[in-house]
């Protein structure tokens, strides 16, 4: 989990976080999810070369993560605390709240190249 800073005041709370300081990349693409049905399930791969931080910047959802061995559930709820995610990490994101935004942080621009969208490759690869 990575923590990041909070400026409070009586006006609200202020977050903030830079690349290759408080997340451990140069962020090259931002991308959030929002309108999340809340039986929705949403991941369901892994990357090859792609490391991310996923947010829960409103409400709450369970990430299940699988580096091939271990599997964990985490739930985010704060948007002070991001999941740092790894290369080669299996995610499921599923159980969200009514009105969650999910926001990502990713060190590469989109490619379709890098997902593993089939598990038994994936762990064939592990
Ligand atoms: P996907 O990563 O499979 O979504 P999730 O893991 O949230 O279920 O992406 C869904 C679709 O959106 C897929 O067609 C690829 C496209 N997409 C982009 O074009 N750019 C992006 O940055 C992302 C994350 C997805």
């Amino acid at each position: 989990m990575i923590d990041l800073p909070v400026i409070s005041d009586p006006r609200g709370d202020l977050t903030f976080m830079e690349g290759n300081n408080h997340i451990p990349f140069d962020i090259k693409r931002v991308y959030y999810l929002y309108n999340v049905p809340v039986d929705s399930e949403r991941g369901g791969h892994a990357h090859r070369e792609l490391e991310q931080v996923v947010f829960a910047l409103s409400g709450s959802f369970r990430m299940r993560v699988d580096d091939g061995r271990n599997k964990a559930d985490v739930w985010l709820n704060n948007p002070r605390k991001g999941l740092y995610l790894r290369n080669m990490i299996w995610r499921e994101i599923d159980t969200f709240s009514q009105g969650a935004v999910c926001m990502v942080l990713a060190s590469h621009p989109y490619d379709e190249a890098d997902y593993y969208r089939e598990y038994e490759e994936f762990i064939r690869d592990v």
